[in-house]
C-alpha cells in the first residue's frame, strides 16, 4: 500500500482547472446550481453522490457515508433513506448534518452545513412510485443498518414481498426523505501551490453573508 501511496503523491499534478473570480455567484444557492450543473456537464461520475456525516448525540461520534441528491427544491437539498436506519436515528435525535460534494476533474469540493427534516409524506410517495418495482421490494426488504445473519434471509424476505404486493408497491412509513435546509456553505476550488480559492456563506437574520477563508 505504501508504495501506492508514494507513486500517488509522485504523479499528483498541481490543482490548476480554474479559480473562483468577481464573476462568482453572490448567491450560493445559484452557486451551488452553477456547479452543480457544471459537474454533470462534466465527465464527473456520480455527480449526485454526496457524502453525508450524521451525528450520534449520546456518543457525540459521527458517521459518514454517501447518498444521492435527488432534488433541489425551496433552497434545501433533498436525498432518500430508510428513517430508521443508523443515519436515520441519529437525525431523529440531532438534525444537524454535513453534506460534502466532491468533483475530482473540476477540483471543486463543496461542504454544506444545515438541519435536516423529513419531507412531507406526499412528496416521499410521488419520489417512490417513480422508482423500478425492484428498489421498491428492496426498500421493504432492507432493515437497512440492522444486523444480518445471512444473504439468504434477505433473499427470502424478497421472495415473499414479490408475493405479498403482485401490483402495485406501496411506500413503507419507515422510508422516504429528508430536506437540508443550508446554514453554512463553503466552495472550493483547487489551486496551484495549495493557493486555493475558499469562499464562504452563511446565513445571519436570514440573509447569506459571504467571505474568503485561507486555504
Ligand atoms: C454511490 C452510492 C449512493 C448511495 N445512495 C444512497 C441513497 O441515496 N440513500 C441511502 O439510504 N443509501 C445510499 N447509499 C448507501 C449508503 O452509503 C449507506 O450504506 C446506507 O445508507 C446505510 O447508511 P447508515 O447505516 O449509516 O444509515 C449509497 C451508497 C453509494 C456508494
Amino acid at each position: 500500500m505504501s508504495d501506492h501511496i508514494q507513486r500517488l503523491k509522485n504523479e499528483h499534478k498541481d490543482f490548476n482547472v480554474s479559480d473562483i473570480d468577481s464573476s462568482f455567484e453572490s448567491d450560493p444557492i445559484k452557486a451551488f446550481q452553477q456547479w452543480f450543473n457544471d459537474a454533470c456537464n462534466s465527465n464527473e461520475d456520480e455527480p449526485n453522490a454526496l457524502c453525508l456525516s450524521t451525528v450520534d448525540v449520546l456518543t457525540h461520534q459521527p458517521s459518514s457515508r454517501i447518498v444521492y441528491l435527488k432534488d433541489l427544491r425551496n433552497n434545501e437539498l433533498v436525498f432518500y433513506t430508510n428513517y430508521s436506519s443508523k443515519k436515520g436515528l441519529e437525525i431523529e435525535k440531532n438534525g444537524n448534518a454535513s453534506m460534502l460534494f466532491f468533483w475530482p476533474g473540476l477540483q471543486r469540493q463543496i461542504r454544506i452545513q444545515g438541519i435536516l427534516n423529513k419531507i412531507s409524506s406526499k412528496e416521499s410517495d410521488t419520489y417512490f412510485s417513480s422508482r423500478p418495482r425492484s428498489s421498491q421490494i428492496g426498500a421493504w426488504a432492507s432493515k437497512q443498518s440492522d444486523r444480518l445473519e445471512s444473504k439468504e434471509e434477505l433473499e427470502i424476505r424478497v421472495k415473499d414481498l414479490e408475493k405479498r404486493f403482485p401490483g402495485v408497491v406501496p411506500r413503507p412509513d419507515f422510508w422516504g426523505g429528508y430536506a437540508l435546509d443550508p446554514h453554512f456553505i463553503e466552495f472550493w476550488q483547487g489551486r496551484p501551490s495549495r493557493l486555493h480559492d475558499r469562499i464562504c456563506f452563511e446565513k445571519e437574520n436570514d440573509e447569506w453573508v459571504s467571505y474568503r477563508i485561507n486555504p
